[in-house]
């Protein structure tokens, strides 16, 4: 299987789409399990329509140099739909798009590597795929991969599903074998909600019932493989609402100002009067430019700029659609979620969304259920783990133009990002969304933090300190406390140990309740900030994600960062609680350090050495970080100066 970018498979699609009407064209995707044999029946179908595949990638060929000569400014990924954040990432995904034809169709092939662990490579080809094949060894019937597919093609809306059950002259061609496989089938698929289900007997390797009826199967009386694929029926809904998201403000020179993007469900023409979903303002399209030249009209696909009668506050990630038919947006929806990423998805979590170029920091706020791929039951989960399927709440930073994906696969699919590694973690699809926050609204009240923090005579801050267990987090926390206090600062102390027998009393030590640990302790500091305190935090907060999250909720400027750096040898040593002791002693599964993590802050704003004997240098320090930055502030003179 080639490696490629997702952008450069997307380009060769397109350019083999341009050549075709939509009813001519079937685009499928092939699963299967390593050994079922799919690279043998692709390859049979394409040797078996070599000669029109030959023509056909001749023309791709010349297609692709004609496009791909066309300067820098088209930016062929732009064109394909579906789950787009992974070509602007520049993923290597390990797709291989195939092309071949039969007398009455041309076929685009995603073919999808059946490791557990590509299960990101099938969500991405099967949001773009009318039709799903599912291979199945006749010896090995069903498994949970093939379950697993079936379940991940219906969320992603393939509307039909066909179980090619390959091998068959390895059982015979046993009319029974082949009527059990396809009823157990049958009885899966039912609820997922399919167009329709299919079953084939097959043998890949001989040739039985791709392209010609096998003498072998007798017993058989549906369609060949290649006659199936020829009926799928293609036709989608029509007529949709305009969902314009912009990918980039256009402006060339200082009297040409365009909104860039591709249409991704409807159609736009001159004349029309335009909403900016975010802003609710309105304009009225006066130009419709593409590469080509201008247009009258452009349909789902095009990829154009638009020129509005006036100037409207939109830029990236904005979405646009008829003034008369606006879009929803919200910030809290229910969605399904396939997980696609080793590391684990805990709720609490931030994460960035992308949805229809729309960006977004972006959190699981519950895991209402998982879906065992096998039964559809519903069944409970603390956390997401690789190939999971749950359905989760999720709560964004800001209101997103969306849809459910039932109605809108363009506004209803989003991918969870990491912050950091920019991995893809997860693909989205909206169930509906969540109207809770939406009568929620933030009370003005009159007394704010300004005003509190001037009758206390100085600023409020927070002062974060990480670190191991035992590493000093606690003394250090203590000692400055008892400076500031001295100095007469208002001054507030959060410590791991006694947040963790009351507002915390229900959290353990799992990765899932450490995030949350941090989440409330930061939404605590946040609030204790506002009315004006210096707050002082000793958590070991163990995540570089869930610290950088609390800087975010507690804002950059007020928060300070102090990484205690005391070696895990040390920390052992002092064992103040015993409880290395016990981890060693295998009585505790997850004490940090031992047999849980600790990532050490990349970039803190101070570390102390907490093996070190004298802390005073650091708190004379921190004194006045938190007193210099409270006078800048306030405007008055720093109460240990006085
Ligand atoms: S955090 O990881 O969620 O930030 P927190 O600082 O609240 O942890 O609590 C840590 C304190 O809980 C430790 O100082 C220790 O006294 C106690 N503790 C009990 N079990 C564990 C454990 N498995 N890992 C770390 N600390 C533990």
């Amino acid at each position: 299987m080639e490696r490629r970018t997702v952008a450069a498979a997307a380009a060769d699609i397109e350019a083999f789409l341009a050549a075709q009407s939509r009813q001519d064209l079937l685009r499928f995707i092939t699963c299967g399990s390593v050994d079922d044999g799919k690279s043998t029946l692709i390859g049979r179908l394409l040797w078996e329509s070599s000669q029109l595949f030959d023509d056909q990638i001749a023309a791709l060929r010349s297609e692709s140099k004609r496009f791909g000569t066309q300067g820098e400014n088209l930016d062929f990924a732009l064109l394909v739909d579906g789950l787009s954040a992974e070509r602007e990432q520049g993923i290597t995904i390990d797709v291989a798009y195939r092309f071949f034809a039969s007398d009455k169709r041309r076929y685009i092939v995603a073919d999808t590597p059946g490791h557990e662990q590509y299960t990101r490579n099938m969500a991405t080809a099967a949001s773009t795929a009318d039709c799903a094949l599912l291979l199945v060894d006749a010896r090995a019937g069903l498994l949970t991969q093939t379950r697993r597919h079936a379940t991940i093609a219906s969320l992603l809306g393939v509307r039909h599903v066909l179980l090619a059950v390959n091998k068959m002259d390895l059982v015979g061609f046993d009319a029974q074998r082949f009527a059990e496989i396809r009823d157990a089938f049958d009885a899966f698929a039912a609820p997922l909600g399919f167009a329709s289900v299919g079953a084939i007997p097959l043998s890949a390797l001989n040739g039985d019932n791709v392209s010609e009826r096998s003498a072998h199967t007798p017993w058989y009386h549906g369609p060949t493989l290649i006659g199936y694929l020829e009926g799928v029926d293609v036709t989608r809904d029509g007529a949709h609402r305009l969902v314009f998201p912009v990918q980039w403000v256009n402006r060339p020179n200082a009297d040409f100002r365009g909104l860039s993007g591709t249409v991704a469900a409807g159609s736009v023409a001159v004349g029309d009067a335009l909403r900016v979903t975010a802003s609710g303002q309105l304009a009225t399209v006066a130009e419709i430019v593409t590469f080509d030249g201008p247009l009258q009209r452009a349909e789902a696909g095009d990829a154009v700029t638009l020129r509005l009668d006036r100037e409207v506050d939109a830029s990236r990630g904005d979405v646009l659609s008829h003034a008369d038919a606006p879009l929803d947006s919200s910030d809290q929806f229910e969605a399904t979620l396939v997980w696609l990423h080793e590391e684990p998805g805990l709720v609490g979590r931030s994460y960035e969304l992308k949805l229809a170029s729309q960006w977004s920091g972006a959190s699981l706020t519950a895991i209402k259920h998982r879906i065992d791929v096998n039964t559809q039951a519903h069944e409970p989960a603390r956390q997401l783990r690789l190939n999971d399927i749950a359905v989760c709440n999720i709560a964004c930073s800001r209101p997103l133009a969306c849809a459910p994906y039932a109605e809108s696969k363009t506004l209803g699919a989003f991918i969870l990002v990491d912050r950091y590694s920019h991995a893809t973690m997860a693909a989205g699809m909206i169930t509906h969304s969540l109207r809770r926050a939406s009568n929620v609204h933030r009370q003005a009240l009159q007394v704010n933090r300004a005003a509190r923090e001037r009758i206390n005579g100085h600023a409020g801050r927070v002062v974060w300190f990480t670190g191991l267990s035992g590493s000093g987090k606690s003394t250090l926390a203590n000692a400055l406390e008892v400076e500031l206090h001295a100095r007469g600062l208002r001054t507030y102390i959060l410590d791991g140990d006694n947040v963790r027998q009351g507002l915390n009393r229900d959290l353990g030590f799992t990765d899932a309740d450490r995030v949350e640990n941090i989440r409330r302790i930061a939404e605590v500091a946040r609030l204790m900030l506002d009315a004006g305190l210096v707050v002082i935090t000793a958590f070991i907060s163990p995540f570089e994600r869930e610290r950088a999250m609390a800087r975010e909720v507690v804002g950059a400027d007020d928060f300070i960062e102090v990484y205690v750096d005391t070696p895990l040898a040390v920390c052992e040593q002092r064992d103040v609680k015993g409880l290395y002791r016990k981890a060693r002693a295998g009585q505790i599964p997850n004490m940090t350090g031992i047999n849980s993590p600790y990532e050490v802050p990349p970039a803190p704003d101070f570390v102390a050495d907490g093996a070190g004997a004298d802390v005073s240098v650091l708190i004379d320090a921190l004194v006045e970080r938190v007193t210099a930055r409270t006078t800048d502030t306030v405007g008055i003179a720093s109460p240990g100066n006085q």
